[in-house]
């Protein structure tokens, strides 16, 4: 069965978790268990750990299915130009990470991977968790086996022990229960551990994403704003809700600190490569989704000339505007 392709009702149950690996590093025994679940997938296997079969989360079926469906194809496909968009983020919880040697370290909502080998080469025991069937693939092309991924539901699982330090980047503001979610996260931090995300901050801040959002928004039909607070990319906008949050978690000493990073939309190609990079994720390309071509290539048009100001020799840089969290779970202070 091609993963990418599969299709998943929002009540459906199955074997959890399931872990990714590349064919000929395989170190588990698949067994017999006419229960266990083996895809093939280019070079790669998904597998089922267990024969167990338990509910799947029903609480954030929405986001499954739309990480498993075009937003999770956009992103392996787009993977390399979104890992230089975000690379300013990422030097920032890299920076903030320290050494990582030795540490076990949990990667929530892992995508694509990039991050995975970031601590893997920092000398980490990875575990990389996403319910993202296509994207944890690519994760696995590019770990190789050294981290362990798992499609779960980071809000859900809980490992057999708890990890010396929990990070994400950009991944943790998809639960539709984000106290619950915070409590599962906290219990994957041993006390003392040390939680560290990006997210971002509000839309107004974000030039990279309100800039052409603004350029377009008059070709689309009015609709009311979501909640501030619904799942997505911008639920954590509010520092006070965010750290109510981690507090009621049992998380400590927590810092959210807010950063300004360069957000490259296109590192060569220009204002047309950047234009493909907005129109295919991020809250310009949910605008459009619903949009007629005519209207896409009206967007396309107005895109290029609000983006062309920020283009130097190929390359198109606007604002960006994060938090960098830090927290500690409450118990002894050691690392
Ligand atoms: C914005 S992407 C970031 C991916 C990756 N961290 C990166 O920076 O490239 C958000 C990720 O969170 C994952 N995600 C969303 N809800 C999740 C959940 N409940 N549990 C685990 N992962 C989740 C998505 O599948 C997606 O890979």
């Amino acid at each position: 069965m091609n993963v990418t392709e599969r299709r998943r009702p929002s009540t459906w149950t199955r074997p959890v978790p399931r872990a990714v690996f590349p064919l000929g590093t395989l170190h588990v025994s698949l067994g017999n268990d006419p229960a266990t679940y083996v895809a093939c997938h280019h070079n790669f296997l998904l597998a089922s750990c267990t024969s167990q079969e338990e509910p799947m989360s029903k609480v954030n079926a929405e986001q499954i299915d739309y990480w498993n469906g075009r937003a999770g194809a956009k992103w392996v496909a787009m993977q390399a130009s979104l890992d230089v968009m975000l690379a300013a983020a990422t030097a920032e919880l890299k920076a903030r990470a320290g050494s990582v040697s030795q540490l076990r370290v949990l990667d929530i909502g892992c995508g694509t991977g990039e991050t995975c080998t970031i601590w893997l080469d920092g000398g980490a025991y990875v575990t990389g968790v996403d319910v993202s069937a296509p994207m944890l693939v690519r994760a696995a092309e590019r770990t190789q086996g050294k981290a362990r991924l798992l499609e779960v539901d980071a809000s859900q699982w809980v490992a057999d022990t708890p990890f010396d330090l929990v990070v994400s980047r950009f991944g943790v503001m998809f639960f539709a229960e984000p106290d619950q979610a915070f409590m599962t996260i906290a219990a994957n931090v041993r006390p003392g551990g040390r939680l560290l995300f990006t997210c971002w901050r509000q839309v107004a801040d974000n030039q990279w994403a309100n800039t052409p959002l603004s350029a377009i928004r008059s070709l689309l039909p009015e609709v009311p704003p979501p909640p501030p607070d619904a799942p997505g990319p911008f639920a954590f906008a509010n520092k006070d809700r965010l750290a109510r949050i981690l507090l009621q978690a049992g998380f400590a000493d927590i810092v959210i600190e807010p950063r300004d990073v360069p957000i490259c939309l296109a590192c060569e190609g220009g204002v047309e490569a950047a234009v493909t990079l907005v129109m295919q994720v991020g809250p310009s390309a949910a605008a459009l989704a619903g949009a007629s071509d005519d209207v896409k290539a009206i967007a396309a048009e107005r895109l290029k000339t609000v983006l062309e100001p920020f283009n130097k020799d190929g390359v198109v840089t606007l604002g960006g505007a994060i938090w960098v969290v830090e927290a500690r779970r409450s118990g002894p202070k050691c690392r």
